[in-house]
């Protein structure tokens, strides 16, 4: 009975035993389970999240490891008003310069111009008119500039127009190319005498990553003939902008003023403001977060602008394209120093260059050869 009961009891305790045990697997599995539909998406929110800092980190690129001040400078700098400028504008204006702010809206300049003397301290922060559509404009600019400023040391070309429709500036040109390029091309140049009387001068000009897959279209500079497209509208501005500053530096060679492009790295500005992504509401909303992790600020943005403006070892560095603060190989059709030239020449005649007192670098710039093959930019 014993033995028998013994062997009940025990037979009673396997099954407890096997109760139990499927009970504890039952529970493992659910939780596993359960664990399993939180592991995945959590662990690729991890790496989403992961992914994103790093990549922000690289794009960063960090803040300007120059502390120079840069008191009793002027500094230019275009399309200051937002954005960009406008953080590199409130930057060198803490470090003490004198800030001229060239911006189309008079407006918005006043309002950021007001701001940055608010918060800098530095009330040499002054707001002009330039729309960079309009070569009279940019004429008027650097008149208005050239009576009341005895200097110039930093000029920052920095306004731009991203992917809008196919607008025209009030010359005729395509308005990417117009304002991005060839505005500044005029400015530059007019502004080329007093940036030597002022003796170790800067120009930054401001270009894209984008440059990469752009192409200069010497058949069809002003879109015409093919179909406009706002993105290789963009690009080809943004490689123009290199390609100016690689002309640009030849000629300047030797005069003591540098010139040197530069891709700020991917910022959280206005620039997208005639993008699909701008205006869709399912884009802001639910790639916008996405978005925001990996660009960064305006004024993250802004320091590759004040390191080339600062820093003390770019002295006598000319020519050059920085990707944020790292000096890098632009793409291959961006240092063909033949395109160069000739962007150089039909830039110059469509600005209307040669009706300017010609300086010294720019008289030998053979105007006569340039055969533009558009009609209408011809014209010009
Ligand atoms: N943000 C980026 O991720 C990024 C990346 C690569 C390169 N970049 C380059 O960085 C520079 C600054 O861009 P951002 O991002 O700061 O853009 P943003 O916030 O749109 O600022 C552009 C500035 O240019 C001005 N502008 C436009 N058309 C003009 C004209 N006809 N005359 C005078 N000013 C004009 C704008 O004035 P309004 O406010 O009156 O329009 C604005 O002040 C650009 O050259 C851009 O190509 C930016």
């Amino acid at each position: 009975m014993r033995k028998g009961g013994g062997g009940g009891g025990g037979e009673k305790g396997r099954g407890v035993c096997v109760c139990v045990l499927r009970f504890y697997w039952a529970a493992r599995v659910t939780v596993a389970e359960r664990m399993n539909k939180y592991i995945v998406p959590a662990s690729f929110m991890a790496s989403v999240i992961g992914g994103a800092v790093l990549i922000k980190d690289y794009v960063t690129g960090g803040t300007c490891p120059s502390k120079a001040t840069v008191s009793g400078k002027t500094i230019i700098i275009t399309g200051a008003n937002t954005g960009i400028g406008k953080a590199a504008a409130r930057e060198l204006a803490g470090r003490g310069a004198r800030i001229i702010m060239g911006c189309r809206d008079m407006e918005k300049c006043e309002a950021a111009a007001r701001e940055i003397r608010g918060e800098s301290l530095n009330h040499h922060v002054y707001a002009r008119h330039l729309d960079l559509a309009s070569l009279q404009s940019v004429r008027h600019f650097v008149s208005k500039f050239n009576k009341e400023e005895e200097r110039l040391d930093v000029l920052i070309n920095n306004a731009a127009v991203m992917r809008c429709p196919h607008w025209e500036t009030e010359d005729g040109f395509e308005m990417q190319l117009g304002v991005n390029h060839l505005g500044h091309f005029l400015l530059t140049n007019l502004l080329l005498e007093k940036l030597k009387k002022s003796g170790n001068s800067r120009i930054i000009n401001v270009s894209s990553l984008a440059h990469i897959v752009g192409r200069i279209d010497f058949n069809d500079l002003n879109w015409e003939r093919k179909k406009y497209d706002t993105k290789a509208a963009y690009c080809q501005s943004k490689l123009a902008n290199v390609l100016f500053t690689r002309e640009l530096a030849k000629k300047l060679q030797g005069s003591g003023v540098t010139t040197n492009a530069v891709h700020p790295g991917v910022t959280n500005t206005e620039l997208g403001r005639h993008t699909g992504m701008h205006n869709s509401n399912f884009s802001s909303t639910m790639l916008g977060p996405f978005f925001l992790m990996l660009v960064k600020s305006p004024i993250l943005g802004a320091q590759s602008y004040v390191y080339l403006a600062v820093a003390e070892e770019l002295e006598g560095v000319s020519g050059k394209y920085f990707d944020v603060m790292k000096q890098k190989d632009p793409a291959p059709q961006a240092l063909d120093d033949e395109t160069a030239r000739r962007l150089w020449e039909i830039s110059a005649k469509l600005v209307k260059l040669e009706n300017e007192k010609p300086t010294p670098q720019l008289k030998n710039v053979p105007f006569d050869n340039v055969k533009p093959n558009s009609k209408s930019l011809m014209e010009h």
